[in-house]
């Protein structure tokens, strides 16, 4: 990582008053928990047709919930690590932060971050799959049955997005308001591989948001981007923030009364 770039990117955080992360697996690679196209990751040893799309769901819902249950014993005996805790930190240093998430694990909530916008819905949650509409949150680890069953006796189905599915619509609209009105937005640990949610950042830049990539290999956004980190984000943010924060004090007081 160039120290040229890091340091473009401290100054940018460092006049910050608007900040948003976009975040994905890779941030919690850190925490031990698998991301889904890098090596060894979930879409290697899984076929995301039949565990991650409605219609997998209807043709075998035990895969599907034995998929998931594994994923949520992982998240449930896992730490949020510095990345998660660099974010939640920088919560405090800007006027407005939001973190906007595609991870469904929970683990920003955990590390402390507070407006956490989840895009593709959480492991943490479930709803009937038939019609009485039944939302079970919190969702807890393990659950009473495989698959489980919804009070009306109907199965439960994950509260995830899949594939083929919309995203929640509220959700959708804060983050892509939130990241526009950005000056700063750092896009974390995604390949940017899935759309609506890679357009966020690069519709960010258009609206005029500086955008910083840390990932410790090239993914599908970085030539969208203005700056691309290379590394892990469980070190380069605790860095980023305390060199932000330096900065930041450095700054002249009429800036700071902003
Ligand atoms: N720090 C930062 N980035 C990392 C780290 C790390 N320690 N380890 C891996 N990465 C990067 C990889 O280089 C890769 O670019 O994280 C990215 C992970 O990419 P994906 O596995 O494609 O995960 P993500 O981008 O979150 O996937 C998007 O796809 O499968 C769906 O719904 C799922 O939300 C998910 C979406």
């Amino acid at each position: 990582m160039s120290d040229l770039g890091f340091e473009k990117a401290a100054k940018a955080l460092a006049h910050a008053r608007r900040v948003a992360v976009f975040s994905g697996a890779g941030i919690s690679a850190e925490s031990g928990i698998p991301t889904f196209r890098s090596a060894g990751g979930l879409w290697e040893n899984f076929q995301l047709e039949d565990v991650a799309t409605p219609e997998g769901f209807h043709r075998n819902p035990a895969l599907v919930w034995e998929f998931y249950e594994a994923r949520r014993k992982a998240v449930h005996h896992a730490s949020p690590n510095p990345g998660h805790f660099a974010i939640a930190r920088m919560a405090g240093l800007f006027e407005e932060m939001t973190t906007i998430t595609q991870n469904v694990d929970g683990l920003h909530q955990r590390a402390g971050s507070p407006a956490v916008l989840e895009l593709h819905g959480s492991l943490w949650s479930a709803r009937c799959a038939q019609d009485c509409g039944a939302v079970v949150d919190p969702f807890p680890f393990p659950a009473a049955s495989c698959p489980p069953r919804c009070k009306c006796g109907a199965l439960l189905r994950p509260g995830v997005v899949w594939f083929g599915e919309m995203l929640p619509e509220r959700i959708w609209h804060d983050a892509m308001n939130a990241s526009a009105q950005s000056d700063v937005v750092l896009v974390v640990g995604t390949s940017g591989a899935v759309w609506p949610a890679a357009g966020i950042p690069i519709a960010a830049r258009r609206e005029g948001a500086f955008v910083i990539e840390v990932n410790p290999e090239e993914s599908e956004l970085t030539s969208n981007l203005d700056l691309s980190l290379r590394g892990l984000s469980g070190e380069i943010l605790p860095r980023l923030l305390d060199a932000a924060t330096e900065l930041r004090a450095l700054r002249p007081a009429t800036e700071k009364r902003g």
